[in-house]
């Protein structure tokens, strides 16, 4: 029977004494009449501590830090320490050997370094800490929304649209691309593609889930994203998760309770639910990080207004990098000013200028603006982008006519306004900037088990 070291640990098993436990080594010490190992299976952070009465009886040698082993024996509680049990070996069986060379070796590696050895550094303990929680964060998403009667849906990854209207798309083709079929401009003739036209990687499924909306009500979506964005930053990844709720009958003040609802939820989710995650991230990671989540889930978030936002800017007296004006984008700078300077908390920055913002968003009276809102957080900055969308029919043709969009590919969106429209609002949350938010950790790359970004799709 097997026997995860967690349960041990949390004295969870049936049977108490004997047990087989199958793990990786993390140390291994020896002297002339006791040896110890210490083993980790990967279901928490936490080893095993072996015991070893007769070193010379088992096959110590063979056996360092990394191998695999498998390990029968029985448990013992030892008093007046941390950890109150470990196990006195019987029998100890090599499964698989680690040679010497094994690169993580009892040391403390950079981030920088492990990241060139990705294949190997979900076996270290951040690591472990990191994907376990990203599990469990997961697992809170789909509960939030669950709980709450919104469906799931699944949109699709191959899409010939570009949702977000950025030309960020990675294309998806058969084609011989040394010898690709031309059109007699001398353009590539996707027409004799393998779907008939240009596809490529969903940047965003909130296309597909306006659809849904208008048939199923509450939807949401959680599900890999691309964009072919040559930032290299340490929030920026070519691949990412992304949470995609849409809600039928709903406006943007609705919404942007169920955002700060939402997000106050997955904090407190993680301070109850992953107490071992969040001890290490506020002991190894980010002191001070768990303070820091309980004041957010007591403090209300503010609002203001994308105008409001660059007045502050204006006035705040910083010399900015990239000089405030209305109409530009916020920069990270600007976004850590608000959240970190001025408001010291999370904002929700609505009413965007329509060229700043993508063509969906609905329009305000002003006909400048769009009922947009970005939730921004501080350090990370943008975690959620959203909108009330525009659910007039012609005003979202003029729009996309304004905009120069191929509309006869964008008809069925189209459609859903012109057959039983309703106002309905939208928000994505970026999976990995909300698991650095609540972690403290500070790159992207290390919140993902298989990062992609530019240069970089190995592993
Ligand atoms: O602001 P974005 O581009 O919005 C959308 O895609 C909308 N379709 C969402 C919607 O309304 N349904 O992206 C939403 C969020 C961002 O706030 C950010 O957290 C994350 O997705 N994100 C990225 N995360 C990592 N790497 C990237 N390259 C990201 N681009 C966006
Ligand atoms: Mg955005």
């Amino acid at each position: 029977e097997r026997t995860r070291i967690k349960n041990i640990l949390e004295k969870n098993i049936d049977n108490y004494k004997d047990v087989i436990v199958l793990g990786w080594v993390r140390t291994k010490r020896v002297s002339k009449n006791i040896a110890f190992l210490e083993i980790n299976d990967g279901s928490t952070l936490k080893n095993l501590q072996i015991v070893i009465l007769q070193p010379d009886k088992f096959p110590l040698d063979s056996i360092n830090t990394g191998a695999s082993v498998k390990i029968k024996g029985y448990l013992e509680e030892v008093k007046g320490r941390e950890q109150s049990i470990e196990m006195k070996a019987e029998e100890i069986t090599l499964i698989g050997e680690a040679p010497v060379d094994y690169p993580m070796q009892k040391k403390r590696h950079t981030f920088e370094f492990l990241r060139e050895i990705a294949h190997l550094r979900p076996r270290t303990n951040t690591f472990g800490v990191v994907n376990r929680f990203r599990s469990k964060m997961a697992y809170a998403i789909h509960k939030f929304f669950q709980d709450r009667g919104f469906h799931y849906i699944h949109s699709p990854i191959i899409t010939t649209g570009d949702a977000e209207g950025a030309g960020e798309v990675f294309t998806v083709t058969t084609f011989d691309l040394q010898n690709p079929p031309l059109s007699e401009g001398g353009e590539i003739d996707f027409s004799q593609d393998f779907f008939g036209e240009e596809a490529g990687l969903t940047v965003s499924g909130q296309l597909e889930a306006e659809l849904m909306a208008t048939a199923l009500g509450d939807v949401y979506t959680f599900g890999p994203t691309f964009r072919a964005e040559n930032s290299n930053t340490s929030r920026h990844a070519s691949e990412f998760w992304m949470i995609e709720p849409e809600m039928a009958f709903c406006d943007l003040e609705e919404m942007m309770d169920i955002i700060e609802e939402f997000i106050k939820f997955l904090f407190k989710y993680a301070l109850d639910e992953c107490p071992e995650e969040m001890e290490f991230f506020n002991k190894w990671i980010d002191k001070g990080r768990i303070d820091i989540l309980k004041k957010i889930i007591d403090a209300e978030f503010a609002h203001i207004t994308y105008t409001e936002a660059i007045d502050i800017l204006e006035k705040s007296g910083e010399d900015f990098e990239f000089p405030v004006k209305w109409g530009m984008d916020l920069q990270s700078e600007h976004e850590r000013y608000l959240t970190e300077k001025h408001f010291k908390k999370p904002v929700m920055v609505t009413d965007y200028p329509k060229d700043i913002k993508a063509f969906y968003m609905r329009v305000n009276d002003d006909d400048k603006t769009v009922r947009a809102v970005d939730c921004l957080v501080p350090q990370v900055g943008e975690i959620i982008g959203g909108s009330q969308r525009e659910e007039r029919y012609d005003v979202l043709l003029k729009r996309m006519k304004e905009l120069d969009m191929n509309i006869e590919k964008y008809q069925w969106f189209l459609d859903i306004r012109k057959y039983g429209t309703v106002p309905h609002s939208g928000f994505g949350l970026g999976f990995e900037r909300l698991l650095m938010y609540i972690s403290g950790m500070k790159n992207i790359r290390d919140v993902i088990p298989f990062p992609r970004t530019p240069g970089n799709a190995k592993f």
